[in-house]
């Protein structure tokens, strides 16, 4: 079984079947919702991936990739930027649409419409392509979909998803409503709804976007801490 776990916000570890284990835009620090800090990874990690270069996805990932020898995924501009400014070469970049066979399985990058400044020290060069992440894991599709505007680029995943993690916050991303008209497009068999209730602005209630969404997905509302198992 592959295990899906959040940490508050955006912030989720997969630990795939054979134990490879990857964090998606690592926010522990100063995110007020997670349990653990980075030093809960320090003993392994293999895989960072950073959908977009904000400080609410990024916090961590510098000192964690310097910690772990972790491999940076992301845009081939964060992914510069790690190999020029902060030395570390073990980067895989990539761009919108592009999708590649790691060991651990397939990740493709998917639209999202958002802001594309790169919260980093020296980083001011270094603006991407904001994105998300289409994940096949063992015989799962899991589709995170990063800070994203609500757009027709859903429909393409139609059917294809089986797990989609999806921003629900507003103000900064899709609000509940809007995440609902893509998981209508999408058609998974779960959603996991996240970037909400951590400050003001985002303040939502899962149980209400529940209420848009069921009964054609279910919908997983996960506490920071919570672990998923999916084949
Ligand atoms: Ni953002
Ligand atoms: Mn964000």
């Amino acid at each position: 079984m592959n295990q899906l776990i959040f940490h508050g916000h955006a912030t989720f570890e997969i630990v795939t079947a054979d134990r490879t284990r990857l964090l998606v835009d690592p926010f522990l620090t100063n995110n007020p919702q997670a349990t653990v800090g980075p030093e809960h990874f320090h003993d392994q990690l293999d895989y960072v991936l950073l959908t977009h270069g904000h400080f609410d996805h990024v916090e961590d990932a510098w000192s964690l990739l310097e910690k772990t020898g972790a491999m940076l995924i992301s845009s081939v501009e964060i992914s510069a930027y790690a190999g020029t400014v902060l030395g570390h070469e073990r980067a895989h970049g990539m761009s919108i649409g592009g999708g590649y066979e790691f060991p651990f399985g397939h990740v493709k990058m998917t639209s999202a419409p958002h802001g594309g400044r790169l919260d980093a020290e020296g980083g001011e060069g270094y603006t991407c392509t904001p994105g998300g992440f289409l994940l096949r894991l063992g015989e799962s599709q899991l589709y995170i979909a990063g800070d994203t505007a609500l757009t027709l680029d859903m429909q393409l995943l139609e059917n294809k998803v089986d797990i989609a993690v999806l921003p629900i916050g507003d103000n900064f991303t899709m609000g509940p409503e809007d995440a609902a008209h893509a998981a209508r497009m999408i058609k998974p068999r779960t959603v996991i709804p996240c970037h909400y209730g951590s400050w003001p602005e985002i303040e939502q209630d899962p149980e209400y976007f529940r209420s848009l969404v069921e009964p054609r997905s279910d919908v997983l509302v996960m506490s920071p801490g919570d672990t998923h198992e999916f084949k």
